[in-house]
């Protein structure tokens, strides 16, 4: 074997922290949240929104819930700004929605940020410059205390031009030190508190302090180590709202968020199905179940995730994986026998609880409540089990097999999706049960058949005889008798045994309505069992209950071996 160069790579340090108490916190409330999709979700794309675009995702992330969104970067390009004003001035924007906008800590970015949101009623200027040690060396070649001070000469820009902008009280402030995952904690810290000293931050005044996770360095428990640590050192913690934006490079945005939000941030940072820079931002579709699974209202809602989805498709002309959690095509559906088995058991026991707490296994979430059905929750393919088979006859068709009967189709089935390597689709499942059991007609078929009862003595107390006239096709010509017994069934039998030499019973037999209305048809389903020890199962449809029974006879009669 071939080893991978792990040598080229350093570990990500870990935090003096003496009492970390993040882990026994839990997450009992949603935090703020706010949606980067128009920002940093549409600067990752290919083929970055239009205007028009932009504002049916403007309106799918309002109707979503939320109340903090960051439009763009509108000192970045001529789009990004038209869109700014468009929603501005075309008064798109909600009373209780407030638009956020990034800019560089530059004089003339800052400037033309002010212009695009003049007249809005409510703001936020995000303002960033990058802080990591690699970045001072690397890219600015600048040391601490000048990285420091464009922070801090963009924070008192930003200050002076809300000032006079006419609209100070609609106006508040976010700052990021950018690549914070790879800037030493004591030094953005000491930046943030030049930030809000230069913001005359206070309680009334608070700067909200976004401590990106620009790239995901390390696992989610250091980076909550570090928002512990942060909240703990920062002077005035009532003059800042913690914000966190995490970057996924390591696929552990989610949980990176999650654990930053019990080590003491109030707000976060995302967007839908984490599109986003590289690997994407932290995924806020997963983020906000994930609290709803927990029994918490996350304050977003995401009950039409097939139309969230479409949207999100068309504008962004990005896909959604199939197994995206919550929101993917097949994270609701199981092909494989034993989950089919437990899913089925355990909707049946959900449908009849009373407390209403949902304990289905397999799946943490109702599908309902994301909007999506309980048809795709079982789909058929060889790896597909008897209990999955007959959960898909009885939620699409009304035909509940019974459980003796379920190895025996189950059979059926299995052989079609082995022999095609397919998946089978209800009607497929539909049309195999109809042509093993109900459609044969070879080597018996009932032509006619008449029940009637004897007449019953008044004095005597003996059960009423059943008698029973039919004519039956058989290869032998038309078998046509007369037989009795205590009741169809058994009359039937006694008649078949007779006339054809047969020597079998019935052991096991079950019937129901399908449908509930006055036309409803019957099914029967019937075991046989035959002298000579061989079993068939059969199964007959009839508007009389009695000749369903008696039609599941023959049916397992023809499939007798
Ligand atoms: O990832 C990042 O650090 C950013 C900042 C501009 C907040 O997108
Ligand atoms: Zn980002």
């Amino acid at each position: 074997m071939k080893r991978m160069n792990y040598q080229k790579y350093a570990a990500y340090p870990t935090v003096d922290i003496p009492v970390r108490t993040w882990p026994d916190k839990r997450i009992t409330k949603a935090p703020i949240w706010c949606s980067v999709d128009l920002r940093d979700g549409n600067q990752a794309l290919p083929v970055p929104m239009s205007v028009d675009e932009k504002v049916a995702m403007f309106r799918l992330l309002v109707s979503i819930g939320f109340k903090e969104i960051e439009v763009g970067f509108p000192s970045a390009s001529a789009t990004e700004f038209a869109f700014v004003r468009k929603l501005i001035e075309e008064k798109v924007i909600p009373e209780d929605v407030t638009i956020q906008v990034l800019t560089q800590a530059r004089e003339h970015l800052i400037r033309r940020t002010f212009e695009s949101i003049r007249g809005a009623k409510n703001a936020i200027v995000h303002l960033y410059n990058s802080t990591s040690r690699q970045q001072r060396d690397v890219v600015f070649r600048m040391g601490r205390e000048e990285i420091r001070t464009i922070a801090v000469t963009g924070t008192r820009l930003v200050r002076q031009l809300k000032e006079e902008s006419g609209n100070p009280a609609g106006i508040r402030f976010e700052y990021s030190p950018e690549s914070f995952t790879g800037t030493e904690l004591d030094y953005a810290l000491e930046v943030c508190h030049a930030v809000m000293d230069a913001w005359g931050a206070s309680a009334d005044n608070k700067v909200i302090l976004n401590l990106p996770s620009t790239v995901e360095l390390s696992t989610p428990n250091i980076y909550a180590d570090r928002i512990e640590w942060f909240c703990r050192h920062i002077a005035n913690r009532d003059a800042a709202i913690i914000s966190v934006h995490a970057h996924n490079d390591r696929g552990t945005a989610v949980a990176t968020s999650e654990l930053a939000l019990m080590a003491g941030a109030d707000r976060i940072e995302g967007a839908l199905f984490g599109n986003g820079e590289r690997c994407g931002n932290m995924d806020i579709v997963t983020m906000a179940l994930n609290m709803l699974t927990q029994g918490i209202d996350p304050k977003l809602d995401f009950s039409d995730m097939p139309l969230i989805r479409e949207t999100y498709r068309r504008c962004t002309r990005m896909d959604v994986h199939a197994r995206h959690p919550y929101a993917g095509e097949l994270v609701y559906t199981a092909f494989s026998g034993s989950h089919q088995d437990a899913i089925s058991k355990g909707m049946k026991i959900h449908k009849l609880s009373a407390e209403g707490i949902w304990d289905v296994p397999y799946l943490p979430i109702d599908p309902q409540d994301v909007g999506c059905t309980y048809e795709a929750i079982v789909r058929i393919n060889s790896q597909s089990g008897k209990g999955g088979i007959a959960y898909v006859l009885d939620k699409e068709y009304g035909i509940q097999i019974p459980k003796w009967m379920q190895p025996d189709f189950g059979a059926a089935v299995q052989e079609v999706a082995d022999r095609t390597g397919e998946e089978l689709s209800p009607e497929q499942i539909h049309e195999l049960f109809q042509s093993a059991y109900i459609g044969i007609r070879e080597p018996y078929a009932l032509r006619k058949c008449n029940i009637s009862w004897e007449d019953a003595d008044p004095e005597a107390n003996d059960e009423v005889a059943t008698i029973i006239s039919c004519t039956v096709h058989s290869p032998q010509g038309e078998l046509v008798f007369k037989a009795k017994g205590n009741g169809p069934l058994d009359a039937f039998v006694r008649g078949m045994v007779s006339q054809t030499g047969i020597d079998f019973h019935v052991d096991e037999y079950a019937e129901h309505a399908i449908g509930h209305s006055s036309d409803a048809l019957a099914i029967g389903y019937i075991r046989i069992s035959s002298s000579e020890g061989h079993l068939a199962c059969g199964s007959g449809i009839d508007s009389n209950i009695s000749l369903a029974s008696i039609k599941a006879i023959v049916s397992a009669l023809n499939r007798l071996r």
